[in-house]
């Protein structure tokens, strides 16, 4: 009945994508929610997908080749940088975070709390109202607690008149489950 993490972040891209849009992967790792975008944005829609390590960009690339998917463009790079790759009349249907490190890779490499919080605050001002971003914060790894909590700080201020804000979890798994934070801009 109830819906697992990532099930429940795609449900929400879902409920807040529409065919056409431009959406983006502020971490696209292996590719797997760049390709869920991919297909649900449709031909005329548009991914940006984001990662800073090159492995990941490479195999994000290679699956959506795989899925004879060609509309994603590739930023390596930081998300806190995002604002220098997007032109600014681009209106975004919604974006996806997974934070943490890519899986069987260098677990140094991870998402920290200050980039985060700068992609999110560059992606709100491109989103269109009633949109949403979705954050699916992993937590259990070394850097994890600091992120979570920068990052829950930072959305937990967001002005309610403008946003909505809100958590998704299992409170009764135990070693630091996964959770989502979605953020809705208001119309
Ligand atoms: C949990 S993984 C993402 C998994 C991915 N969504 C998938 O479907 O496979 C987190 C990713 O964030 C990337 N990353 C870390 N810091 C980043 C940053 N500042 N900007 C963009 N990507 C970053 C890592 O390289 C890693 O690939």
């Amino acid at each position: 009945m109830l819906k697992g993490i990532l099930n429940f972040a795609h449900y929400l891209l879902e409920e807040s994508v529409n065919p056409g849009d431009t959406t983006i992967d502020a971490t696209c790792g292996n590719g797997n929610d760049t390709l869920f975008l991919s297909r649900i944005v449709g031909t005329n829609g548009h991914v940006i997908a984001c990662d800073i390590q090159q492995q990941a960009i490479d195999a994000t690339r290679q699956r959506l080749v795989e899925h004879n998917r060609f509309n994603v463009s590739f930023i390596q790079d930081s998300h806190a940088r995002l604002k220098k790759y997007i032109n600014k009349d681009t209106q975004i249907g919604g974006a996806i975070f997974n934070l943490g490190y890519l899986p069987k890779s260098d677990k140094l490499i991870i998402t920290n709390g200050e980039s985060t919080i700068s992609a999110i605050d560059i992606i709100l001002d491109f989103l269109k109202q009633g949109r949403l971003i979705v954050l699916v914060v992993y937590h259990g790894h070394p850097g994890g607690e600091e992120e979570k909590n920068t990052v829950l700080k930072h959305v937990m201020n967001l002005d309610q008149n403008d946003y909505n804000v809100v958590q998704y979890g299992f409170i009764n798994q135990k070693n630091n489950p996964p959770f989502i934070i979605a953020i809705e801009k208001k119309q």
